[in-house]
């Protein structure tokens, strides 16, 4: 769609938080609204910087990293990829005043050049920018690059602290008696065996459903890994929550149909303007925001495959795995005697530089019946028709990749916003399996035969094309996504 017409060009400013999930829908971002008539500039950090050749189209402007005189913002990029909360709490503190200096520029050269800067778009989580924007009385807008509901579960944070579950969950895994293979035994359900030791007595079950937000269930609010309101991550969550209520409105990578009930609970609770305008990456599959050159080499090897034969593996761009679990993985991988691509990027594994810590003779099988990349052309490979399912960490961009191809989902959630998705695709869209027990390799073969071959795959299946069916109908003219982005570009244009 492009509504941009023959009105005066005007610039947008954007600014995405620098990791590959939130550098993705950004950059989608960038594009749709180019395609609709405004000019781009990004402002990124020089860290995990995205390939610039690749959006000629665009300009682009360092900040915030590329002063050596300023410490603590060069420190960045030493403190790797896998750092992202202290990254994130880094760029929110000393970012301020670099912001602003570059901001004020860029306001001053556009009227020179008669194209207006007239509102800044940035990732929910650089909570600092509303008050730089509110100083240049530039609007800012917000994008929220992860579902409707993770947004209000993470705003309600404080109060499920304050009716006690996160101090429910928490008490046990502070309890000295518990280590963490009983907090896994917990967590797999089997908390009898402490009901029976008397160590644990006011615990709410764990698999009761959340009174205050049903969709959940309580162990869901332990594996966010956040351990109540005076947590660090839960003070970050707290800032952008209020500065995004600060904001001129909020940009969302989801699209109405997906989450009604819970966008009637946004329009509530926050009220600013709401854009539900994707999925994003639906206007340009093409993706050239991946900050790992992707490998295509398996592409013949997969082409050559039977329809919905291959399960394709991945855990997203941040998480990282014990070794333990990981032998689970492969072995319960090789044990369920189905085809396989896994994307095992380098480091993922904990103490391991790659497969090293695979189980013996686990190699022979690659070549048999499977690939192993360091990363993928994942879009590509979830829109190929050899693939079959998808086990997934159930970060947002990859549960909404899989959603638009239609490919069934078995989640495995490592923190954040991850266990809310896999509840979501699990219990509420139905068109997945939440392996919520752990890693074991007999629970895990069941269940990849479960998604992939067994009987209930084919309902499975059936559900995840008929919501592949409901993006499709969203983007086009008349849908949701195509009127909720026309209805932004409006507002945009009007600021
Ligand atoms: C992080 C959090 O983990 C996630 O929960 C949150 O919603 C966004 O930030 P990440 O771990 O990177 O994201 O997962 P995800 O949101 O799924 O994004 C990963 C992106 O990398 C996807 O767009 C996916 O297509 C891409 N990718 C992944 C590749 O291009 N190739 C790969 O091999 C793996």
């Amino acid at each position: 769609m492009d509504n941009s017409g023959c009105r005066r060009r005007q610039r947008l400013v954007l600014f995405p938080i620098p990791f590959q999930g939130h550098i993705n829908p950004m950059l989608q971002l960038a594009n749709i609204l180019h395609s609709n008539g405004f000019s781009i500039t990004i402002i990124h950090t020089n860290f995990n910087s995205a390939y610039t050749s690749n959006y000629p189209h665009f300009t682009f402007r360092p900040i915030l990293d590329n002063d050596p005189k300023v410490n603590n913002l060069s420190k960045l990029g030493s403190r790797g990829a896998g750092d992202i909360l202290s990254g994130v709490v880094l760029l929110n503190q000393y970012g301020e005043e670099s912001l602003r200096q570059e901001l004020d520029q860029m306001l001053m050269a556009s009227k020179q050049e008669q194209e207006p800067i007239v509102c800044l778009i940035t990732d929910a989580l650089w909570y600092f920018t509303q008050s730089v924007a509110d100083s240049l009385k530039l609007p800012r807008i917000v994008l929220r690059t992860s579902s409707l509901l993770c947004f209000l579960v993470f705003a309600s944070v404080p109060f499920l602290d304050d009716q006690g579950y996160f101090k429910q969950v928490n008490s046990l895994f502070d309890e000295e008696i518990i280590d963490s293979d009983l907090k896994n035994i917990i967590l797999a359900s089997d908390k009898n065996k402490f009901k029976k030791t008397g160590s644990v007595k006011s615990v709410k079950d764990l698999e009761e459903r959340v009174l205050e937000i049903p969709v959940l269930k309580v162990k869901d609010i332990s594996k966010m890994k956040i351990k109540g309101q005076t947590d660090p991550s839960a003070k970050i969550l707290a800032k952008m929550v209020t500065q995004t209520k600060a904001s001129s409105g909020i940009i969302w990578n989801s699209f109405k149909e997906l989450e009604e009930p819970e966008l009637e609970k946004i329009h509530k609770e926050f009220p600013i303007p709401s854009f539900l305008i994707g999925p994003f990456h639906k206007y340009f599959p093409a993706s050239f925001s991946s900050l790992l050159e992707p490998d295509r080499s398996f592409i013949t090897w997969l082409d050559e495959q039977a329809p919905n034969s291959v399960l394709y593996i991945s855990f997203g761009s941040a998480s990282q795995m014990e070794k333990q679990d990981f032998m689970e993985v492969a072995n319960g991988l090789a044990n369920s005697k189905q085809k396989f691509l896994w994307v095992m990027r380098e480091g993922f594994v904990k103490g391991s530089e790659w497969v090293e810590g695979l189980p013996d003779g686990f190699l022979d099988l690659v070549g048999e019946r499977g690939r192993i990349v360091k990363w993928a052309p994942q879009q590509e490979v979830l829109a190929h028709r050899s693939t079959g399912g998808f086990w997934t960490h159930s970060g947002w961009n990859s549960t909404l990749e899989s959603i638009c191809e239609g490919v069934p989902m078995i989640c495995s959630p490592f923190w954040g916003d991850q266990p809310l998705n896999a509840r979501f695709v699990s219990d509420v869209l139905k068109v997945g399996v939440y392996l919520e027990n752990g890693w074991e390799r007999e629970e895990i073969a069941g269940t990849i035969r479960r998604v992939m071959v067994e009987e209930e795959s084919e309902d499975i299946r059936e559900r995840a094309m008929c919501l592949k069916e409901k993006v499709n109908v969203s983007l086009m003219k008349g849908g949701s996504s195509y009127e909720s982005l026309g209805s932004l570009v409006g507002y945009i244009s009007s600021l």
